[in-house]
């Protein structure tokens, strides 16, 4: 071994030497050779002595010179000066790499530079002056960085400059008025800095503009009328800034504008009668301003109108007639104005209406009576306005229906029992603070989804039926300041409420109420009569369930190819090139739980992505992964949960909690849930898009170049997801399905472990849901699973060390080259007694590059062989793996 280790070393000391004798003769050798050294770019073979060969660049073909350095996402460090040294460049991308300190000034040699990118770095500073004299500039990237000070009037200069991108960065200042004068400019993009002062009128110079996004500065002063003049712009993104003045009229101008963003602002005057001329209009969103005056109905001419959101505003008069020509409308969202007239019923004919909104204003007159004829509505939110008459028997066909808020009108006469038949209402109900009276319909009690009933100050009568206990998945209840009376149910959710929630009634006794019920039942035989059923039922339950585990780890262990196979043909046939399904979906319930995300989600195109194997991500155990583009261009990952288990659906209040709960776990290496959406008995789960992919397709599918053979980053992902199951277990969670699958790379490379949400849903020593949980992913269920049947945190390490011999190996867990009834784990533990040594079990492609990597790799191997012992108990605990593991990152 050791005269191999020798030869090896002196291999690669006349590489080397080679290499600096090859490239000292093309043109940037020198240069190219310092910016090896400088940037520790390890894909950069020390045998191959030509660099033109090399990853990412690329040189002229006459003389050699580098043309182009690309290399993002590659985790580099260093000085970029060196860059200048490359005189002929016209490329640079190093976009996502981990380059910090100022920008470079020298960069601005580069005189033939047309696309330079350097966003997400850590990069601080002022942007050089000298960029200034990057002449034929064509696209400049300084996006997602951390510099400061203005925008450099020496910019002035770059008159071929199409693309300009300096969002999310610490920039302050005012946009200059020479950027008018930047006449190829297609983009300009500098959301989310500190920008203020005004807008400049000689934006509208920029004949070629198509986007503009300015959100999330502090610009004042008028959104100018000239913006609109050239007719080119598509998206106009101004949100979240304190913009004063009207919209122009000229907007109008600009028939491809598709997306119209300026909510949060301090707006006034009326939305223009010109809206109509916008024919491409998509999504308007001018929610939180000032305007005022009538709703146009002019927007009934912008036939691709998806969302309309004018929120928070002091719109007076009706919703217009014509607004339900707008065949695509999806959200009409007029909450907080002061609009009048009845409930428009030409909006509820719309066929893709799913939300209506009309809270906190003063609509009048009573509610159609077809409430939901022909529509998709999910959302019908009237609260808080002057609606008088009864509540119609048909809203009984409103089946789609989540949330119902009623509260606050004038609404007389009883709840109808068809009510009852709003089977997926499930975020609440409330019919507060009206004047309906008579009892409460027993049929309620078939809400079984429903989480919040709020009836409270009304005029109710009778007793509260105990049919009521079907509604199994209550929390929130009130039935305060009404005229019930008799026993309050015994039911968990009545119980647990505050007393309070049945005050202010005629005669409601038992618990939570202090008053006992002994002028009604003899109150003490029932209760225990009833406790002993319920407890009995429990029982049932219980049984039912551990059959139900039994069979489901079969189900979960054996099927699940087969049913991926058989719903990705089924998606085939349904979603042909990609279309809509022709049966449009009923969506059942959906929430985004992060407020800044609520407007840019729509439930409808996430399922929709979903139908479509094209966007197929990945797939796991418990789940299929889908990219979904939104109609606001926010893009995630929707994640389709696999129904083998229907318990998450008959737990959807508890999933609905979880992820709430999830949503507000904060780790960098852990996948956060921001919504989910139910349809038929489908559970989707919605996450930001990481954009490289899993650990699977990195170590498994990526195409044989060097590019993705990078150990470095390889052992920097196994620390952060080392870290995130330790966070886990440290909050006593236990990972159900550990597996390369199921850790997601973001932009920089980062790790996040996904599938946590499941871990909650099914956690199955809560003893609510199924145990077909302890299935995971083949090739990484410890021993143990086989007969303990149940997750445990050395489980989790076991399957971790999977990962870990994964990431040492480039090979799958299970593979059929190792031979029968073995698997990788099998296979490495076999290694000394088919007398290998440990080189033959590394990949081989990262174990020679060098010798820290092979050391490294090695240390690696031995934690990896600990976390797969056989005996739970000798595994090492996660939080001892990250320290073992940041050690060997230290040496
Ligand atoms: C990068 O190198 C140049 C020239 O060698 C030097 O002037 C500059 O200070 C260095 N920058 C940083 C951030 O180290
Ligand atoms: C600029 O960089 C950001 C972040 O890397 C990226 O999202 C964006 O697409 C880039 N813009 C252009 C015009 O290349
Ligand atoms: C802009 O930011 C820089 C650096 O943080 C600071 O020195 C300067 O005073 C700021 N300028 C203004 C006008 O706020
Ligand atoms: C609008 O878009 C269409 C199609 O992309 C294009 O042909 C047309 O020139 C655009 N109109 C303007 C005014 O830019
Ligand atoms: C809409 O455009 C037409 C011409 O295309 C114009 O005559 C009309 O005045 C415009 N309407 C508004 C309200 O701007
Ligand atoms: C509406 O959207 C469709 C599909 O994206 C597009 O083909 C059509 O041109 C749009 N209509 C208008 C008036 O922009
Ligand atoms: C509703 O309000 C409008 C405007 O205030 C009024 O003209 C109309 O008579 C009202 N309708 C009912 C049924 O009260
Ligand atoms: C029901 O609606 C009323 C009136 O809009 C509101 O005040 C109350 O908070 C709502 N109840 C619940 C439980 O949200
Ligand atoms: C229940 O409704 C009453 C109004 O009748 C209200 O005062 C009270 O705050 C509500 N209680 C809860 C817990 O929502």
């Amino acid at each position: 071994m050791r005269t191999g280790s020798l030869a090896i070393c002196f291999f690669i000391l006349i590489a080397n030497h080679l290499l600096f004798l090859a490239n000292a003769e093309l043109p940037d050798g020198t240069a190219i050779a310092a910016l090896k050294k400088e940037f520790q770019v390890v894909q950069w073979p020390v045998h191959e002595p030509n660099y033109c060969l090399w990853l990412g660049v690329t040189c002229s073909s006459v003389d050699k010179s580098v043309e182009a350095l690309e290399l993002p996402h590659l985790n580099l460090r260093g000085n970029i000066s060196l860059i200048s040294q490359l005189k002929s460049i016209k490329k640079l991308d190093l976009s996502g790499n981990l380059f910090h300190g100022s920008i470079s000034s020298s960069l601005g040699d580069l005189a033939l530079l047309e696309f330079l990118d350097l966003s997400s770095n850590r990069l601080g500073g002022l942007i050089p002056p000298s960029f200034g004299s990057l002449l034929n500039l064509k696209s400049l990237n300084l996006s997602n960085n951390l510099l400061l000070g203005g925008i450099p009037d020496e910019l002035r200069n770059l008159k071929s400059l199409q693309e300009f991108q300096i969002s999310g960065n610490n920039l302050n200042g005012t946009i200059p008025w020479w950027i008018g004068g930047l006449s190829s400019l297609r983009l300009f993009s500098a959301y989310e800095n500190n920008l203020f002062g005004k807008i400049p009128e000689s934006l509208g110079l920029l004949s070629q503009l198509e986007l503009l996004n300015l959100h999330s500065n502090m610009l004042d002063g008028v959104i100018p009328e000239s913006l609109f003049f050239s007719g080119k712009l598509e998206v106009l993104v101004l949100t979240q800034n304190k913009l004063t003045g009207s919209i122009p009229v000229s907007v109008g101008l600009c028939k491809n504008l598709s997306s119209l963003r300026i909510g949060n602002n301090k707006l006034t005057g009326s939305v223009p009668a010109s809206i109509g001329n916008i024919s491409s209009l998509t999504y308007f969103e001018a929610n939180d301003n000032l305007l005022s005056g009538e709703l146009p109905r002019e927007f009934a001419q912008c036939p691709n109108l998806t969302l309309l959101n004018l929120a928070s505003n002091g719109l007076e008069g009706f919703v217009p007639v014509e607004l339900g020509d707008l065949k695509n409308l999806q959200e009409f969202i007029v909450s907080g104005n002061s609009l009048t007239g009845e409930v428009p019923r030409s909006l509820l004919k719309g066929k893709n209406l799913n939300k209506l909104d009309l809270s906190n204003n003063r609509f009048n007159g009573s509610l159609p009576e077809n409430i939901c004829g022909t529509s998709r509505l999910q959302f019908l939110l009237v609260s808080q306005n002057s609606i008088s008459g009864e509540i119609p028997p048909l809203i009984g066909q409103c089946v789609r229906l989540l949330e119902l808020q009623l509260g606050s009108n004038y609404l007389t006469g009883g709840i109808p029992s068809e009510i009852g038949r709003i089977k997926n209402l499930q975020i609440a109900l409330n019919l507060s603070f009206n004047h309906l009276h008579g009892p409460l319909p027993r049929e309620m009690g078939k809400l079984d989804k429903l989480v919040s009933l709020d009836v409270s100050h009304n005029q109710l009568s009778g007793t509260i039926p105990t049919e009521f206990k079907g509604m199994l998945s209550l929390i929130d209840v009130n039935f305060s300041d009404n005229q019930l009376n008799g026993p309050v149910p015994m039911f968990a959710p009545f119980q647990k409420s505050p007393p309070w929630c049945f005050w202010g009634n005629k005669g409601l006794c038992g618990d939570p109420l202090s008053a006992s019920c002994t002028s009604y039942y003899d109150a003490e035989s029932d209760g225990s009569h009833r406790k002993a059923s319920y407890k009995m039922v429990l029982a049932v339950i219980g049984s039912g369930l551990a059959i139900f585990f039994t069979v489901s780890v079969v189900v979960v262990l054996f099927t699940i190819r087969e049913r991926q196979e058989m719903k990705s043909k089924k998606v085939n046939e349904v979603g042909v090139g990609g279309e809509l399904p022709v049966a449009p979906v009923a969506i059942i319930a959906g929430n985004v739980f992060v407020d800044s995300l609520k407007q840019a989600v729509d439930f409808d195109s996430a399922i929709k992505a979903t139908m479509n194997d094209a966007n197929k991500l990945s797939s796991s155990t418990f789940s299929t992964a889908y990219k979904a583009v939104m109609p606001s261009g926010l893009v995630l990952s929707v994640k389709k949960l696999k129904s083998v288990d229907r318990t998450i659906l008959n737990h959807q209040n508890k999933m609905i909690r979880e992820l709430e709960r999830l949503g507000n776990l904060t780790h960098p290496n852990l996948v956060r849930p921001i919504g989910y959406v139910i349809y038929e008995d489908v559970a989707v789960l919605l996450h930001h898009y990481l954009v490289n992919g899993t650990l699977a397709r990195l170590v498994h599918e990526a195409p044989e170049d060097l590019f993705e053979r990078d150990w470095s980053r390889r052992l920097l992902i196994a620390i952060g997801i080392a870290e995130g199951l330790a966070f886990l277990h440290n909050v006593a969670i236990i990972h159900l399905d550990v597996s390369s699958g199921n850790i997601f790379l973001d932009a920089n490379y980062n790790a996040l472990l996904g599938e946590i949400e499941i871990s909650r849903l099914l956690d199955p020593s809560k003893g609510t849901a199924s145990i077909s949980a302890v299935a995971g992913s083949f090739g990484y269920i410890p021993p143990e699973y086989a007969y303990t049947m149940q997750v445990t945190a050395p489980g989790n390490v076991y399957s971790f060390g999977v990962v870990l011999l994964e990431i040492l190996t480039s090979r799958l867990p299970i593979d059929e080259v190792f031979g029968e009834g073995i698997d990788l784990v099998k296979w490495v533990h076999g290694a000394s007694g088919r007398g290998e040594n440990p080189e033959q079990i590394l990949d081989a492609k990262l174990s020679t590059i060098s010798f820290a990597w092979r050391r490294q790799m090695l240390a690696v191997l031995k934690i990896a062989m600990l976390c797969t012992d056989t005996t739970p108990g000798k595994r090492p605990k996660m939080k001892k793996v990250v320290e073992m593991l940041l050690e060997v990152k230290q040496t």
